[in-house]
């Protein structure tokens, strides 16, 4: 079905009123400080509750008045009739005519009645590959599963790349003390070669269960990867007397331990895999927006089903708030539309995400593929070039890391870079250094890095410590520095859920705003075809080198006089 062209939201009257007030602020002087004295209901007017989440907008450069004019460019861009046909099946993903259903992943049969999409009984499906998983991952943990010699499993290998890896690692990391059946589990994607063996490298391939993700199962890595994986598994069997290298046992050896997730389930087949231990998801799941499906597959296994329907009913949380707030209360809304808000008008480039969590580490790096992936665009999705900037450059590290390494730049540098800083109040490790409650202490950090961005410390200030005069200008922080704070009570399937469901929708908010189809990836093709062009000049085909760029002429010359082996 043909969908609308998008509306230029550069020639909304909301746009034209944001830029009246940008230039206002702008003219009157941001200041935060003022701001919050000026405005004691400041707080309360830009904080928000969603699920187990507390947002605090309030040191970000915007004015309660402001939050009107984001639900107004809302309205003006469609985005309630927007939402409707994402979370309906209308194939919004126009450039590869798919629907975009991630939402029903985490639908309840009961929510809204059937949802027929293309002929597909949407949720139906998706509660039975749920069924069918954890009725595996039920296997897998109790110890019915057995390897090939009998043995139970005790390490579970994703092999995959992208959205089939960066999701499922960043959860696993993120809720490792759930992890409860004593299953490890590890994350192999690259295709240099050092990832697999240093992942490998100390593993019992008798209690090692291999799930090789891949949407299409046609990427070149995670196929390459897997191969490596299921030689590196008959070798090891065969060289410690467990099979014998006949057909037969090595066949059964695959059966025992590897399984395959897929849309693809007939590549599945050539691969060798046994389809039914297979699990499907279809082609209306983007790759980053598939670890709620059975992508998440080792997390079922190692966090057991129970925990990972917390983790879809977090998810289902934030996309029913999202859904059905009104925009000027929504603050998923609110959180996307500021986004737009730095970008556009402030006109910044990047944009931190600064977990106080380490088990977040991988929380930064998973958002990069979830926005850059889906808003590193150039043309909306008419085909026609877009119209103001799109798609920041995320990044960051979890807190206090990051403090001693780039916060330098976010607190005295030339850019702005507005930050999401997230933080939970309650710890599964309640350590004590002393009297001293070490997440205290973390959560302190939390607290002043926000403060410091906002308010800075003035010449005066710096002076009053009795600094020298020619030091003081080093020692002035400017402050006026955006931050978003966002506080949970805990760091727990559910949270999780909704954190990852939140940044999602966000994408989305933002996505449509630049009238992007913030679901295709046709950015990231042009390196693949090349990287098959190039593969074979490397050191055989003196051909395929001479038809090379000179530049890339000259690094394989290089590469060839001095590789070793
Ligand atoms: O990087 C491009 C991409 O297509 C991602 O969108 C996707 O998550 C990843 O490759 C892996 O793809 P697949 O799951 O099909 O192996």
């Amino acid at each position: 079905m043909a969908i609308n062209p998008p509306v230029d939201a550069t020639t909304t009257e909301a746009w034209g009123k944001l830029q009246k007030h940008y230039d206002e602020l702008q003219a009157q002087g941001i200041d935060l400080k003022k701001w919050f004295n000026d405005d004691p209901n400041r707080v309360d007017a830009l904080s928000f509750d969603v699920g187990t989440l507390r947002f605090d907008f309030s040191k970000n450069l915007i004015k309660p008045e402001t939050i009107k004019l984001f639900a107004e460019l809302a309205d003006e861009v469609h985005l309630a009739q927007r939402t409707k046909d994402m979370y309906s099946g209308v194939h919004i993903n126009n450039t590869e005519d798919r629907a975009v259903l991630h939402t029903a992943l985490r639908r309840e049969a009961s929510d809204e009645g059937k949802l027929i999409v293309d002929g597909q009984d949407v949720v139906k499906d998706v509660r039975e590959t749920l069924d069918r998983m954890y009725a595996f991952a039920d296997k897998v943990r109790s110890g019915e599963w057995k390897g090939v010699t009998g043995k139970e499993i005790e390490t579970v290998v994703n092999i995959g790349i992208g959205g089939s890896d960066l999701g499922p690692v960043m959860v696993y990391e993120a809720l490792k003390p759930y992890a409860d059946a004593g299953i490890k589990a590890r994350y192999i994607s690259n295709i240099d070669p050092n990832d697999i063996a240093e992942k490998t490298r100390d593993l019992d391939p008798e209690t090692t269960l291999f799930v090789v993700v891949s949407k299409t199962f046609g990427t070149l890595e995670t196929l390459t990867n897997a191969r490596e994986a299921r030689a590196w598994l008959l070798e090891e069997l065969q060289a410690s007397g467990a099979i014998d290298g006949s057909d037969a046992q090595n066949a059964e050896a695959v059966e025992k331990h590897f399984v395959a997730v897929s849309t693809n389930l007939e590549r599945v087949k050539e691969f060798g895999i046994d389809p039914k231990n297979a699990f499907g998801f279809w082609d209306w799941v983007g790759g980053r927006y598939s670890v709620d499906s059975a992508v998440g597959l080792t997390l079922a296994i190692v966090f057991g089903p129970a925990r990972f329907e917390e983790f879809l009913a977090g998810f289902r949380e934030v996309d029913k708030y999202f859904a059905q707030t009104p925009f000027e209360k929504n603050a998923v809304v609110i959180m996307g539309m500021i986004n737009v808000w730095y970008r556009n008008f402030f006109k910044v480039a990047s944009h931190a995400v600064l977990p106080y969590d380490q088990y977040l580490h991988r929380f930064p790096a998973y958002l990069q593929q979830l926005t850059m992936e889906s808003n590193g665009k150039s043309v909306r999705w008419d085909g026609t070039p877009v119209t103001t900037e799109t798609g920041e450059i995320f990044w960051g590290e979890p807190g206090t890391n990051g403090q001693h390494a780039f916060y330098q730049l976010i607190h005295q540098g030339t850019q702005l870079i507005p930050a999401d800083f997230i933080a939970f109040a309650n710890t599964p490790n309640p350590l004590k250094d002393g009297d001293q409650d070490m997440h205290e202490l973390l959560l302190g950090n939390y607290f002043a890095q926000t403060k410091a961005l906002a308010f800075g410390k003035t010449a005066d200030e710096v002076r009053a410590e009795g600094t020298p005069e020619d030091i003081v200008p080093a020692r002035v922080f400017t402050g006026n520095r955006p931050t978003t704070s966002i506080m949970g009570v805990r760091l727990d399937a559910f949270a999780l859920g909704e954190l990852i469901s939140l940044y999602e929708m966000i994408t989305f908010v933002e996505g449509t705003v630049w009238g992007l189809d913030s679901y295709d990836q046709w950015g990231v093709e042009l390196g693949k075809q090349l990287a098959k062009q190039i593969t074979p000049a490397i050191s055989q085909d003196d051909d395929a080198l001479a038809a090379q760029d000179a530049s890339t002429r000259s690094l394989i010359n290089f590469y060839r006089e001095v590789r070793e082996f």
